[in-house]
């Protein structure tokens, strides 16, 4: 019996519906080549929509939204609407309001091509950073006071359960486990300056006592951004902050090619799950059909790993890889330099050819679960 995967689809501003349009033209592709089910409800929220309703992510609308197995998110963010209002309003509502505690990014070379540091190809970086995702300054408990006034003050809380904290890193050994690769988990705290991270070292000890195979290091994030660079390959599962997991996967997507291809999985096991890409809005290319769509095809193929459809994962990872390898793309970012329907259309082609040579030699396991 084959099941019907619900998917809430909320492609929002700027480019996000091009390159969502690009996303579905794979998911429909790689479901029809792997008989898989899926059944896609679209919903309008973001700028436009916003600025002709006043309504930013209606309770009924995220009722809804709840109902299915995973969401497909475009980009948010309209240069006519005040910053933060659709971002904090649709994406950090999504993440918060569905409880999806661990953000998964994975930091992956997939051609030395593609990475600006000297001497590092595909061998030397391919970790996957676990970051906290529903507390941290994120919780939103800021405040002004005597705003306008010589005496004012702003503050913003920053909150650490130890639930929240223990969670995430009980997932972040679970999933070093599973990738098992250097099993060595990495947790990056600023506990020398933020003393209230002292929660997070001490409960890593605590966690990290019931998976002795799996090695633990800590490192300050400051000194971690230093080192990624310089040795990447130290990296396996990277654990950390809402914030500095936020900065610090920056970092990791320049690393490998850029905002242009990186995906993030918002996962609560169990629960709805969100996938998006890193990028924003960008608004200068919208409507253009210059937009790079590898980002969305990549959360896309993290969106079937997470629902159990591992082999269409695999598939639509393989077929990004071979069209980065081809060197057809002229660059990496935000500009496509060839249109969005262009890019998706050679991912279609490879998903072609390799549906009909059966499954590929590349065995790599996909992006949520490595
Ligand atoms: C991200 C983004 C968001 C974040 C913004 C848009 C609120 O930068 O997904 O990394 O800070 O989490
Ligand atoms: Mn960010």
């Amino acid at each position: 019996m084959t099941r019907t995967w619900r998917i809430a689809v909320v492609p929002g501003d700027g480019i996000g519906p091009e390159v969502v349009r690009e996303g579905l033209r794979v998911l429909e592709h790689v479901a029809r080549l792997e008989g898989i089910a899926f059944e896609l409800t679209h919903y309008p929220f973001g700028g436009e929509h916003y600025r002709a309703t006043q309504e930013i992510l209606p309770d009924a609308a995220f009722e809804h939204i709840r109902t299915h197995d995973a969401v497909l998110l475009g980009a948010f963010g309209d240069p006519r609407v005040e910053p933060g209002l659709l971002e904090f309003g649709i994406v950090a509502r999504l993440r918060f309001g569905l409880d999806l505690f661990a953000n998964v990014r994975p930091v992956r070379l997939y051609d030395a091509s593609l990475t600006p540091l000297k001497d590092k190809g595909p061998e030397h970086i391919d970790f996957v950073v676990v970051r906290e995702n529903t507390e941290d300054a994120y919780a939103g408990m800021w405040g002004q006071f005597k705003r306008g006034t010589p005496d004012e003050v702003a503050t913003q809380e920053i909150i650490f359960t130890r639930k929240g904290v223990e969670r995430v890193l009980r997932f972040a050994f679970e999933l070093c486990r599973a990738r098992d690769r250097r099993r060595t988990l990495t947790l990056l705290t600023k506990a020398n300056a933020l003393r209230a991270m002292e929660l997070w070292t001490r409960a890593f000890a605590e966690i990290g006592a019931e998976y002795p195979d799996v090695n633990r290091e800590h490192q300050y994030i400051d000194a971690a951004c230093m080192f990624v660079v310089t040795q990447p390959e130290q990296y396996d599962t990277v654990v950390t902050s809402n914030m500095f997991g936020d900065i610090f996967t920056d970092l990791g997507a320049a690393l490998v090619g850029g905002l242009g291809l990186a995906a993030s999985a918002n996962l609560h096991p169990g629960r709805t799950s969100l996938f998006e890409s890193v990028h924003g809005s960008a608004p200068q290319f919208a409507g253009q059909n210059r937009a790079n769509p590898l980002a969305t095809i990549m959360a896309v193929s993290m969106m079937l790993d997470s629902l159990g459809a591992k082999a269409a994962a695999t598939r639509v990872e393989d077929a990004v890889v071979r069209v980065l390898r081809s060197g057809r793309l002229p660059n990496l970012g935000m500009d496509s330099g060839v249109g969005t329907d262009a890019v998706g259309n050679m991912v279609l082609a490879e998903l072609e050819r390799a549906g009909c040579e059966g499954r590929s030699d590349d065995t790599t396991p996909s992006p949520a679960t490595r």
